[in-house]
């Protein structure tokens, strides 16, 4: 994931430390809402927008995992999606995906673009 390539089209997110295993951290690319989170050590990121209406996903801030803590959890109609692809894998968008989001580590630093 690391990449020094000069590109103005990434935006800092945040420090690679402030995030947790388990931990969400909300961000705007532009208009576009965003969240990336830990889990397994890994650095994941998607835009805030489920596949079903096109809405944020969570009514919670920093809160997107259903109560099990196994799958990212849609908080409008109830849709799952694999935390580790985006594949929603029940609820009215089964079979949709979450839109990643690109993201490198510079220097310490979580880098993100569309
Ligand atoms: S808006 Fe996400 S399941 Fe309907």
């Amino acid at each position: 994931m690391s990449d020094k390539r000069p590109d103005s089209n990434w935006v800092a997110v945040c420090r690679e430390a402030d995030i947790a295993n388990e931990q969400f951290r909300e961000f705007h690319l532009g208009e576009q809402p965003c969240f990336v989170f830990r889990r397994q050590g890994q650095l994941h990121a998607y835009r805030n927008q489920c596949p079903h209406l096109g809405i944020t996903l969570n009514w919670m801030p920093e809160r997107f995992m259903d109560l099990d803590n196994c799958f990212i959890h849609c908080a409008n109609h109830g849709a799952l999606f694999v935390p580790e692809s985006g594949d929603c894998i029940a609820g009215p968008c089964e079979g949709d995906r979450l839109m990643a989001v690109a993201l490198r580590v510079v220097d310490g630093s979580i880098e993100a673009r569309l």
